[in-house]
Formats: structure tokens, C-alpha cells, sequence
């Protein structure tokens, strides 16, 4: 260990599994360009308080930039002491440009900031896109409603029949959560996006480093405060994977819903074959692997956030080594929901609706609250009409008929108050259009529901 970067106490090498065991530059080395960003706005600030010369940032810098060319082509070659993407980064850039120059970049620095500060750049950048595909899967969604606006299909409550409702309202039943997480989203990207940098190890910097001018240049919206939660805190992390926990469970249960509707039994719509799979074994299958994949990963993505906040939860103040496995379920986590997310929009955008089907799975029954509503307009207690409309529907089930098959004289048997117009009370089409109130199924209703969401994009 005597030749590690920070050997000088050390008279024994690392145990070799320990040497493995220690080593983050196998997932960490991610965060290259912006550990590099992160080195040069350092220097630059430390140049701009005389700890450095003009000509020794200029060496840095010109170092930095052969080492993200040598990432960039895959050509840089990890040495076995490189613990992490801060040693292998320093330890090149003393090759390149000479240990004398090389040497003084960590003046001041630690590498418990110099992490916080890669993750939170990443993560900002990662969050970013991931900002964008949700907009897209909501776009998408709107479109789709737009579009399909005229089908009709059963809407559920325990997965029962309950009452008529558009498709399309179905697709912005969904798009609506969504949307919440959108704005959640841009919350959590707002408190990723701030600077531990120039917060040392945990007591503060005492250079006299310039934190705004680093912040700035590196794109940050502002600075951590304390310095000893700076080099602590992972919440970035942390609030990350809670967000996108509760994105995929959003996206899980909507996955759920297609994996019922596109089931031989509902067949409301059909699978793109470009986001379904067969089977080895039997020849007629296709399977709605990517739903199931959404649904399945979503606990995946609780997991990882469940095993950060245990990583977290007891560590003494403030940086431990603990924190450095915060990094891969971090990683992983990100990649999951932004891959989730993308392929929900490929999904969406390329299923068919079998409108057909939909009409076929509406039974009348759906319609007994129409006719209880029908004797309220006729001044009926609504307590009353339901009971009365629950007799209708008893009637048809014992005398196995249809409920909207049933004729005037045997409703008038059940009560003496329905008239010829109650006919025009049994049509799916017109029970949807009653409900026009904000928020409902009508056609109006749904489309203002598009136009709320266009607003939020
Ligand atoms: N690889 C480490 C991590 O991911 C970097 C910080 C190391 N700091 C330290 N004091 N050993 O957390």
C-alpha cells in the first residue's frame, strides 16, 4: 500500500481481495468526464487564489485533455492501484504531465467531495433525460387519447364491471399520474444540482477556494452550505431512487392494466410484436414480456432504494466508506427507470386497439346506475332509484335476459314510474356523455383533460 496514492503511513501492501473488494474504478469510472470537469474547475479556482500558476493550470488542463481523449477511445489503461476514478484520473495526469505539476492538484481537495460532486453531475445530466423521455411518454399518451377518443370500453373497479368509460380517459387516467411525477422530477433535479465542491474532507477548504465561481462553472444551481453534510449527504441518491420508486410503481400498475386488456379474454388491444416475445415450447404464444418487464423491474428499483436508506441509516457523521455503495445501486436504478420509461412509450405508441372487443366486454348491467339516475331526474330519492334499478337488475338476472332487453310493462312492474323514455336511458354512448363535469368521461371532459397536461410539458 506504500505506493498508493495516499501510502505514505503504509508499510504493508493491501490483501488482494481486499484490493478488490476496495476497488470502485470498475463501476465509478462513469463518472470520468465529469471528475475531469470537476479537477480543472478546481485548479482553475485554485489558480485564481494564487495556489497555482497560470502555466501549471495550463499543464493541468492540457493534461485533462489527453486523459478524456484516452476515455473518450477506450484507450485508457487502468493501473492496479487505481482504487477509484479520482486516483486513476491523478495518477495518468502525473504521467502525463509530470508528478511536480501533477501533484499539487489535490491541494485542499478530498476525494469524499470530489464523489459527491461526480454523482451529482451525472445525476443532473442523467435526470435531465430522463425529464425528457417522461414528456414523451406523456405526449404520447395524449396523442393516443386524441386519436381514440371514440372508443368506449368497460371501466373497472376490483376488476368488476362498473361503468362505461372512454378509452381515452383510461390512457389519461394514467398519463395524470405521470404528470405528477413529472413535477415531482424537476423538484428532486432541483437539490441534485448543488455544489459540495470546495467542502474538503468535511471541515471546509482552507485555500480560500472560490465554491460560487466553481459552481457556476461547472453548472451547478447553487452551493451545500455545510460542509460536513456535504461530504455526508446522499440524499441526491437517496431521493432519486424514492422518486423513481414511485415512478415505477406508477408504471407497473399500468403495465398491469395492458397485460389484462391485451389477454386473449379482455383482447382489447394487441401487443406490437417489436415489444413482445414467443415461446420456446408452445407456437401460438406471445407473451407481453415487456409489461411484465416494467412491472418486474419496478421492485428491482425498490430494492435498490430500500438498500441505500440501510447503507445510510446508521452511519456516524460524516464521510464513511459505507457511502461508496451507494453508487451502483444508484447507477442501476437510473438505468432502469429511464430505460422503463422509454420503452412504456414504445409501447404505447405501437399498440392496437380492438375497439370491437371493447364494445363487446360493455354488458348493460353497466348501465343500472343510468336507470337509477333516470328516476332521480323523475324526482325519485337517489336512495330510492338505486334500490328500485337493483330489483331491475335481479329481474333480468333471474329471468336470464339482458338487462336492456327487458320490456316497459315489466320495468312498470318493478315500479310504476318508468315511462317509454327510459329506453333511451340504456346507451353506452349517452351514459358517457353525462359525464361532463370536470374530470369525467365525456368527450369535452377528456379532451380538457389533454389540454391540462399539454400545459404542464
Ligand atoms: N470511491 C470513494 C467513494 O465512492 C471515493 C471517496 C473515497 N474517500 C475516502 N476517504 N476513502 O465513496
Amino acid at each position: 500500500a506504500e505506493n498508493m496514492l495516499w501510502g505514505g503511513r503504509f508499510t504493508q501492501g493491501l490483501d488482494p481481495l481486499m484490493v478488490q473488494y476496495n476497488t470502485s474504478l470498475p463501476y465509478d469510472r462513469v463518472f470520468w468526464k465529469q471528475d475531469i470537469a470537476g479537477s480543472i474547475a478546481f485548479a482553475r479556482a485554485n489558480t485564481n487564489s494564487g495556489i497555482l500558476t497560470a502555466q501549471e493550470f495550463a499543464e493541468i488542463e492540457r493534461g485533462f485533455k489527453q486523459i478524456a481523449q484516452e476515455w473518450q477511445t477506450n484507450t485508457f489503461v487502468a493501473k492496479e492501484n487505481d482504487e477509484d476514478i479520482h486516483t486513476a484520473n491523478e495518477r495518468r495526469l502525473g504521467e502525463i504531465i509530470g508528478k511536480d505539476i501533477g501533484g499539487k492538484l489535490h491541494t485542499g481537495r478530498s476525494r469524499n467531495e470530489q464523489i459527491a460532486t461526480d454523482m451529482r453531475l451525472w445525476l443532473r445530466d442523467e435526470l435531465r433525460l430522463i425529464e425528457s423521455h417522461l414528456s414523451d411518454l406523456i405526449k404520447v399518451s395524449i396523442a393516443r387519447a386524441e386519436k381514440d377518443i371514440a372508443y368506449l370500453m368497460p371501466g373497472y373497479t376490483h376488476l368488476q364491471k362498473a361503468q362505461p368509460v372512454r378509452w381515452s380517459h383510461w390512457i389519461l387516467s394514467h398519463a395524470t399520474a405521470f404528470a405528477s411525477e413529472l413535477e415531482r422530477l424537476r423538484e428532486v433535479i432541483r437539490r441534485v444540482n448543488k455544489s459540495p465542491l470546495g467542502t474538503g474532507a468535511l471541515a471546509g477548504n482552507c485555500f480560500n477556494i472560490d465554491r460560487e465561481a466553481m459552481a457556476k462553472e461547472l453548472g451547478f444551481d447553487g452551493l451545500l452550505y455545510n460542509s460536513m453534510n456535504a461530504v455526508a449527504d446522499r440524499d441526491f441518491a437517496m431521493e432519486t431512487m424514492q422518486w423513481g420508486s414511485s415512478f415505477m410503481l406508477k408504471i407497473s400498475r399500468w403495465a398491469e392494466d395492458l397485460i389484462i386488456y391485451s389477454s386473449l379474454e379482455f383482447g382489447f388491444v394487441r401487443l406490437s410484436d417489436a415489444y413482445s416475445t414467443g415461446s420456446s415450447l408452445m407456437p401460438q404464444k406471445k407473451n407481453a414480456d415487456s409489461l411484465e418487464l416494467l412491472r418486474g423491474k419496478s421492485g428491482r428499483a425498490f430494492g435498490q432504494m430500500a438498500g441505500l436508506m440501510c447503507t445510510i441509516k446508521g452511519l456516524p457523521t460524516t464521510y464513511n466508506k459505507d457511502l461508496q455503495e451507494s453508487v451502483e445501486p444508484m447507477l442501476d436504478h437510473v438505468k432502469t427507470v429511464s430505460d422503463s420509461i422509454q420503452i412504456a412509450t414504445g409501447v404505447l405508441s405501437t399498440l392496437t386497439v380492438i375497439p370491437e372487443k371493447m364494445i363487446a366486454a360493455l354488458a348493460p348491467e353497466m348501465l343500472a346506475t343510468e336507470i337509477a339516475d333516470y328516476l332521480v331526474r323523475k324526482g325519485v330519492p337517489f336512495r330510492e332509484g338505486h334500490h328500485i334499478s337493483g330489483r331491475v337488475v335481479a329481474l333480468a338476472e333471474n329471468t336470464n335476459v339482458p338487462m336492456d332487453t327487458l320490456s316497459l310493462k315489466q320495468l312498470q312492474e318493478v315500479d310504476a314510474r318508468f315511462d317509454a323514455d327510459v329506453q333511451a336511458c340504456l346507451d353506452y354512448e349517452r351514459a358517457v356523455e353525462l359525464k361532463d363535469a370536470i374530470g369525467g368521461t365525456s368527450k369535452r371532459a377528456v379532451l380538457e383533460q389533454t389540454a391540462v397536461l399539454k400545459n404542464l410539458l
